[in-house]
């Protein structure tokens, strides 16, 4: 190797470089201040007029003490980029605290509103982050066409915070969609620290750079977030040009922004607009005329490796083997040529020329050894290949194995030997991506924080639907097997079944029976869907996912909590039969060691307000989530809905007041809104209202719902009982004193609501 090296070192230094030398490469269009204190502007965005394009004029302000710092609008610039298309602005911390001693609250929330200018919040890069232990915040944003709103609830007692834990503890974040250009902050009043306020006065809310927030218990008990940059967090924007993909821009040369020779459009992966970029083999402004230059490749030897002759080119270079030499001068190295393919056929020719002389004795023997050496060389290399391909793939069988038996695949095995009839099966990996084509982006049914949902058929033909997790704790994978057991056993009408599992990739994987018809909440919130929906079967859908949970919460001992009750989390078969599913999300989340869990689960509008103080899943906590449903099944809104155009609402909450207030009538969905079924409504809003309990104790068993909407959908399909309250009593097994008052003309909602706590009684 050394021997040609010392030619080729020789050879380089005498190769004139082609390329001329780029010129200091400029960043700003002519007259225009390249920075602004220590931040440097590049075009696009430009400090005064005619400096920048449209949206992206910047203003370099004094800020005192002659430090000067950029600013669009009131927002303060701390840094920009053109490749991520990104810059870094100041967001301010809105705030929430209780004073005790006036018994009040003071709040100030901020908004930023870029609507009309070619910035949005970076999805991947920014999350609402809340900090706060008696905290419910929302953030609603706005993109071209949508609103989205978001919510973040974190709780705490004084003990359980733990730093850099941001996980509903004292602490909470959530991520946003693509496109939002407008973003403002709310603050829940019922929760208002007035409970906490002892310890944690204060709470926070920014939506701000993952990478900047760290937790830190200070946070909750002193006012160091608000103290720190003037009460400011970091948040990152991805910007654009215009609102156009390339193709369009690009039939516009007057407007279209790509200026620079050798520079390629691309569109944004945020939102509308277009970004350019240097072609390969290029850099510099790819938006301003002569801003992409050539790249001289044979001075960044780390980045261009050439172990050979190197020649610069116009956006390339060519790397060759010195004259004499050959190899692959790139990644490898140059070596003398010898080519003994050449020698051995000369070799052939003497022979077959002159056989039997001396000279060519020697020279067959040669040939002979060459060839021996040559197919043994051959052999080995195969032989290397077979061996290593057979140690690759005893590794990744090993591999599957350690996860299936950490997974406590054993356990289920023996589980399965020991029931012959269970009909719960072990799939390979290789099986469940056979049956979702490798996890095909157009397979995924939904997804979630806690994973993604595909859809699959398998080699049967059925249809399942896949569960792939993402990360759970150790713990709970040694768990995994036994948990398998109990939810296998799980055989209910009403609840999704539970096909088998996959063990033997990291995170397992379930295997669901696939449900034709969607949500129920596709269902509720699909205007054409909904009008078609009559009463008796919104009474039938909320009796059967109160059976499914009753069933679940009386299955096992403990009880085996569902902890995501919610519409979206009941499917619906053809005949609208409803199928709770997910009824496993609860072990999917992280437990520390006093079993508590430490991330706030479930959704937002469903929420039991007494698990945000005690971090402590119930059953009841089941019940206050499902009294949402019946809520949505009766107005035909979602748990958090919109009023007007940009007030929102928890559904609970307004369905609470407008039942003290006694005009229930007005949150009802029109298609149910009927004069003979209103006292029915009132039952089944009186039963929600007491799913809604704040406290938890006084809330109804999941058993005592499912039987009381069982009555209830009972008596929508069979009305003519109405009228023989004895025929009732046989029917419904209920005290006859209670009809007697049903039938009486005279009965308010209140009463029937005293009739029915009775009656439980
Ligand atoms: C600019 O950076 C230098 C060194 O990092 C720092 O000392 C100086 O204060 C900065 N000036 C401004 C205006 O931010
Ligand atoms: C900006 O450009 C316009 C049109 O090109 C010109 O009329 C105007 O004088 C320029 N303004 C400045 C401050 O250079
Ligand atoms: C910065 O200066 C511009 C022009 O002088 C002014 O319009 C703007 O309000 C200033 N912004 C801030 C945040 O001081
Ligand atoms: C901008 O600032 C952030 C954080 O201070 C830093 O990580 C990043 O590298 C900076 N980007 C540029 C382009 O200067
Ligand atoms: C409560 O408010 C009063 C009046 O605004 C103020 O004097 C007092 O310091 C506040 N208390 C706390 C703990 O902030
Ligand atoms: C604070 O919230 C509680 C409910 O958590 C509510 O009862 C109380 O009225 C609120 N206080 C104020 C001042 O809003
Ligand atoms: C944002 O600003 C634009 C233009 O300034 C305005 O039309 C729009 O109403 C604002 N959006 C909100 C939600 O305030
Ligand atoms: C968290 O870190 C802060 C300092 O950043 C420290 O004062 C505090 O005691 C720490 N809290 C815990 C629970 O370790
Ligand atoms: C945060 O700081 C601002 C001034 O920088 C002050 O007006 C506000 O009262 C502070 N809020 C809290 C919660 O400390
Ligand atoms: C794109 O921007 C132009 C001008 O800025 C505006 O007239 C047009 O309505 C926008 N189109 C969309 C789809 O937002
Ligand atoms: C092209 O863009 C320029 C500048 O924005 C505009 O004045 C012109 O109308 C556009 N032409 C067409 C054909 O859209
Ligand atoms: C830009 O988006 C459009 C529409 O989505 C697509 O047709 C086009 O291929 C994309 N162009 C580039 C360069 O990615």
């Amino acid at each position: 190797m050394g021997a040609w090296m010392l030619p080729c070192h020789s050879l380089l230094t005498v190769v004139p470089l082609i390329a001329v030398t780029a010129s200091a490469s400029v960043n700003t269009l002519p007259g225009c201040p390249a920075t602004c204190g220590n931040v440097s502007i590049p075009y696009p965005f430009g400090i005064g007029t005619n400096c920048s394009l449209p949206g992206f004029e910047l203003s370099c302000n004094d800020t005192g003490n002659g430090v000067q710092k950029p600013f669009h609008t009131n927002v303060e610039f701390i840094n920009i980029s053109l490749l991520p298309a990104q810059a870094r602005i100041y967001n301010q911390i809105s705030w929430q605290c209780y004073n005790a001693t006036y018994a009040d609250v003071s709040y100030s929330t901020w908004r930023l509103n870029f609507t009309r200018y070619p910035f949005r919040f970076s999805d991947t890069d920014n999350k609402f982050t809340v900090v706060g232990c008696d905290t419910f915040a929302y953030i609603s944003g706005q993109n071209q066409n949508e609103m989205f709103d978001g919510a973040c609830a974190s709780g705490c007692s004084k003990e359980n915070l733990k730093n850099g834990s941001c996980s509903g503890h004292g602490c909470c974040q959530t991520s946003i969609p693509k496109g939002i250009n407008y973003y403002d902050v709310t603050f829940d009043d019922d929760f208002n620290n007035s409970q906490v306020w002892h310890f944690n006065p204060c709470s926070y809310a920014v939506l701000a750079e993952v990478d900047w927030f760290d937790f830190s218990t200070a946070y909750i008990t002193t006012r160091e977030l608000n103290e720190t940059n003037g009460g400011r967090a970091p948040v990152v924007l991805d910007w654009a040009i215009g609102n156009e993909t390339c193709e369009v821009a690009q039939r516009n040369t007057t407007s279209y922004a790509c200026l620079s020779k050798n520079s390629k459009c691309f569109n944004s992966s945020n939102g509308l607009g277009y970004l350019c970029n240097c072609s390969s083999g290029y850099k510099g402004n790819p938006y301003l005329a002569d801003g992409c230059q050539d790249i001289d490749e044979c001075t960044l030897k780390d980045e261009y490796p050439c172990n050979g002759i190197c020649t610069n080119m116009p956006g390339d270079y060519l790397c060759k083997c010195p004259p004499g030499t050959k190899g692959d001068p790139k990644y490898g190295t140059c070596k003398l040529y010898v080519s003994t393919r050449h020698e051995g056929r000369s070799e052939n020719c003497n022979l077959q020329c002159r056989p039997g002389s001396h000279s060519n004795v020697s020279s067959s023997v040669k040939m002979v050894i060459g060839i021996v050496t040559s197919t043994s060389v051959a052999f080995l290399l195969l032989l290397c290949i077979v061996v290593s391909m057979v140690h690759e793939r005893r590794k990744l069988n090993r591999i599957k194995e350690e996860y299936f038996w950490r997974h406590g695949g054993r356990l289920l095995l023996e589980e399965i030997k020991s029931k012959q009839g269970l009909a719960f099966k072990v799939f390979t990996k290789e099986e469940l991506e056979q049956a979702t084509s490798n996890f095909d982006k157009s397979r995924i049914l939904g997804g979630g924080s806690h994973g993604t949902v595909y859809k699959g058929t398998l080699n049967d033909g059925r249809a399942v639907a896949i569960k792939k997790s993402k990360l759970i704790d150790d713990h709970q994978k040694k768990e995994f097997g036994k948990e398998m057991v109990i939810l296998s056993q799980i055989n209910h009408k009403n609840v999704v079944k539970l096909l088998g599992c996959c063990l033997e990739v990291e995170v397992p994987m379930l295997v669901y029976a696939f449900v034709s018809n969607g949500t129920l909440f596709q269902l509720i919130h699909d205007r054409n869907r909904t009008s078609h929906i009559s009463l008796d079967t919104r009474l039938e859908i909320a009796f059967q996912s109160a059976e499914a949970l009753a069933y679940l919460h009386s299955s096992a001992s403990p009880p085996f909590l569902h902890g995501d009750v919610k519409s979206s989390n009941v499917l619906l078969d053809d005949n609208y039969n409803a199928k709770v599913s997910d009824f496993g999300a609860s072990m999917f989340v992280p437990k520390d060691e006093t079993q508590f869990a430490t991330l706030v689960q479930g959704t937002c509008g469903y929420l039991d307000p007494e698990y945000l103080h005690t971090c402590q899943l119930t059953d009841k906590s089941d019940v206050y989530s499902f009294g949402v449903v019946p809520l949505e099944l009766l107005t035909g809104r979602k748990a958090i809905y919109f009023e007007g155009s940009d007030e929102e609402k928890s559904l609970s909450s307004s369905f609470l007041s407008a039942m003290k207030e006694d005009r229930l009538l007005q949150l009802l969905d029109a298609h149910i809104k009927n004069e003979e079924d209103i006292e029915l409504i009132g039952e089944d809003a009186e039963l929600a209202r007491q799913c809604l309990h704040v406290r938890g104790e006084d809330r109804p068993t999941m058993k005592e719902v499912a039987d009381d909407f069982d009555r209830l959908r009972k008596f929508k399909q069979h009305p003519f009982l109405q009228h023989n309250p004895k025929e009732i009593e046989s029917f419904l097994w209920k005290p006859s004193s209670y009809f007697e008052n049903e039938i009486s003309k005279y009965y308010s909602i209140e009463m029937k609501a005293s009739l029915n706590i009775e009656y439980r009684e």
